[in-house]
């Protein structure tokens, strides 16, 4: 390249808006040696654009530069093409969409390309999320309509079963009708969690005091966690009083102990706590399982996403629901001794008792 065409490049590269742009820009000559490189395009290419300028692109591992640049680089020169463009493309654990068009002076001479990048990691992400709720109201319109359909044949199952046991012989009848009821029970559950999570029957609010509520729950839990030889103990003085539908919260009590039983296996201890966090009550139900790696704790508010056999996934959003009626919220995260520990959020009372 002449030393001429080389100082018009840099002219362009030395406008005051170059480095201040937030798209990343690059500019190269006919041989594809770097002119000019602003500070976004350094920052995403992760390279010290001082040590870059006059880098030859090619001999840099980036999947982008890989992308044929000297075979374009001969389409612009020729006149072939005027422009390139690819989205989504994938450097660094970023989404990048990239142009490029020829750089001419004013007696139209081939002077090199112009590469401008932009950074859409976040913006995919955001599509991506939006595209992800839809799907999902849709799916629950659906499973909301079909647990609908499904509750009133079942009753008529369930009832005629009632019927059905006594008059079954000993023995292997009544065994497999045993699992049958099981079954059944199972799918009962599902329906009116399903129905819960998609028609929530209006809360029945009282006051309610929190520690009173641990204790009652783990009467009712405390017997299964042990026959799965975990220990579960909580506190049982104090007060902490918030305005909540009873049973609703106990709902929410029991889908976290159920997660941290599951999750610890035999021998393992499960503690729920009530904790002052300023204006709010924190419930904290913790285990000394695993814990939740980060793809896991990314997806469990998703509705059926479970790692278990048995799971329908649903306990969190359910959860999640409740906690968000009673004005409160769910948080799920690891213990950094190990363990996962699940926390519920809920307003306090104003009133002092
Ligand atoms: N305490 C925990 N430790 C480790 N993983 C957990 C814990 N709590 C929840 N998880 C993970 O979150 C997933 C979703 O939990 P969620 O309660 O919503 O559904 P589930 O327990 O799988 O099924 P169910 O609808 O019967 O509750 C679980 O499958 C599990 O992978
Ligand atoms: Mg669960």
């Amino acid at each position: 390249m002449s030393a001429g065409k080389g100082k018009e490049l840099i002219k362009i590269g030395k406008s005051p808006l170059f480095n201040s742009l937030v798209d990343g820009i690059m500019i190269l000559d006919p041989d594809a040696c770097c002119v000019q490189i602003n500070q976004a395009a350094a920052d995403i290419f992760a390279v010290n654009p001082e040590h870059f300028i006059g880098q030859n692109v090619v001999e840099c591992h980036s999947p982008l530069f890989q992308a044929q640049v000297l075979e374009l680089m001969e389409e612009f020169r020729s006149g072939n093409k005027e422009a390139y463009e690819k989205r989504n493309i994938k450097v660094n654990q970023r989404l990048l969409d990239v142009f490029m068009t020829p750089l001419r002076d004013s007696k139209n001479r081939f002077l090199g390309l112009i590469m401008m990048v932009r950074d859409v990691t976040r913006e995919r992400e955001m599509q991506d999320k939006l595209i992800r709720q839809e799907k999902l109201a849709v799916v629950g319109q659906l499973a909301a309509g079909l647990a609908h359909e499904i509750r009133n044949p079942l009753t008529t199952v369930m009832g005629f079963m009632q019927l059905l046991n006594p008059l079954l012989p000993e023995g292997k009848a009544r065994e497999y009708a045993a699992l049958v009821n099981e079954e059944l029970r199972r799918i009962k559950g599902l329906v009116s969690e399903i129905l819960l999570l998609t028609k929530p029957s209006a809360p029945n609010f009282r006051d309610v005091d929190l520690i009173n509520l641990v204790r009652e729950t783990l009467a009712v839990m405390v017997s299964e966690a042990n026959l799965k030889g975990v220990a579960l103990e909580g506190v049982t003085y104090g007060q902490a009083y918030v305005r909540a539908d009873r049973e609703q919260i106990k709902q929410v009590l029991v889908n976290f102990i159920k997660n941290a039983v599951d999750a610890c296996g035999s021998r393992g201890k499960v503690v729920v706590e009530v904790e002052s966090r300023e204006q709010e009550w924190a419930v904290l139900v913790m285990d000394d399982g695993p814990g939740l790696p980060p793809e896991v704790l990314n997806k469990v508010f998703e509705p059926f996403f479970t790692t278990k056999e048995e799971g329908m996934g649903l306990g969190l959003v359910v959860s999640k629901q409740i906690a968000e009626t009673h004005g409160g919220r769910i948080e799920l995260g690891n213990w950094p001794t190990g363990g996962a520990v699940a926390t519920l959020y809920l307003p306090k009372l104003s009133r002092t008792h």
